[in-house]
């Protein structure tokens, strides 16, 4: 195993940060790798903000849901989907400038941010480094994208903690591999890997929670995913100019 897969396959997400800050080298170091992370077309429709100012971080924990952690680590960055770049690129070169009529739009900035995301972590996990994603960023869209006094064409999509662990989490065990790897077509019969998974899953959290958690995989997913979770994603989509429905 080398160094980056092993990086990888110990990652683990940090919810308790010590109160250091971390080195101007090393968020250097964390931005110059998401920003050679391959893109569509070449377009980069990502940005980063990078979130140090406490009273901001404090302000921004609460717009995530009260999370602590947002404020407790040194440095929050915000990964946009960003079509403002390419936005000015229109009007440089004169051309009609059509993003916000193309669902696809949502797409392409969704899956650059989440492999921006995906390399600031594996980045900042090879510098010793803790971090956790923060999707609780869209819960309240329209106040972030105030606070952060976005241009159109902008949306924050996740946030970041990264900072210096106060502790350790452990590792999350996954779903079965036959569960979300398929050869040649698609295997339906899933229900017997997640069965497995609800009797590994549910030990994993007695354990982690000392018997104070309890429940299975299926039962957590299924009551997620049976209400909406976050109101005012049109409304931002609208404001920013992209895709929404009419
Ligand atoms: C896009 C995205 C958004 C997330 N949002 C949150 C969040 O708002 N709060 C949180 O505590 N964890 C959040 N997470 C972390 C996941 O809960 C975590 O990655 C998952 O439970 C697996 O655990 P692990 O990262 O420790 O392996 C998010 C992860 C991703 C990829």
């Amino acid at each position: 195993m080398n160094d980056v897969i092993r990086t990888l396959q110990n990652h683990r997400s940090c919810r308790s940060y010590l109160p250091k800050a971390i080195e101007e080298s090393e968020l250097e170091q964390i931005i110059q790798s998401v920003q050679m992370a391959p893109n569509w077309i070449n377009g980069q429709q990502v940005s980063v903000i990078a979130i140090k100012d406490t009273e901001r971080k404090k302000r921004l924990a609460i717009l995530c849901g009260n999370q602590k952690y947002v404020e407790e680590a040194p440095v929050f960055l915000i990964f946009c989907l960003d079509f403002y770049r390419t936005y000015l690129a229109s009007q440089m070169e004169n051309t009609p400038f059509v993003v916000s009529e193309n669902i696809d739009t949502l797409l392409v900035g969704a899956t650059d941010v989440g492999i921006a995301l995906g390399t600031a972590v594996t980045a900042a996990e090879s510098l010793g480094l803790g971090t956790v994603p923060i999707g609780g960023i869209r819960r309240h869209l329209n106040e972030v994208i105030t606070e952060l006094d976005l241009p159109p064409y902008v949306l924050p999509v996740s946030g970041l903690c990264v900072g210096h662990p106060a502790e350790d989490a452990g590792l999350k065990p996954r779903l079965p591999k036959e569960a979300v790897y398929h050869e040649e077509t698609y295997q339906h019969n899933l229900k017997p890997a997640l069965e497995n998974y609800n009797t590994t899953y549910q030990a994993y959290l007695e354990e982690r929670s000392s018997g104070r958690q309890s429940g299975t995989w299926t039962k957590a997913v299924a009551s997620f995913y049976s209400k909406h979770y976050y109101d005012g994603i049109e409304e931002a989509l609208k404001k920013q100019q992209l895709p929404h429905r009419k």
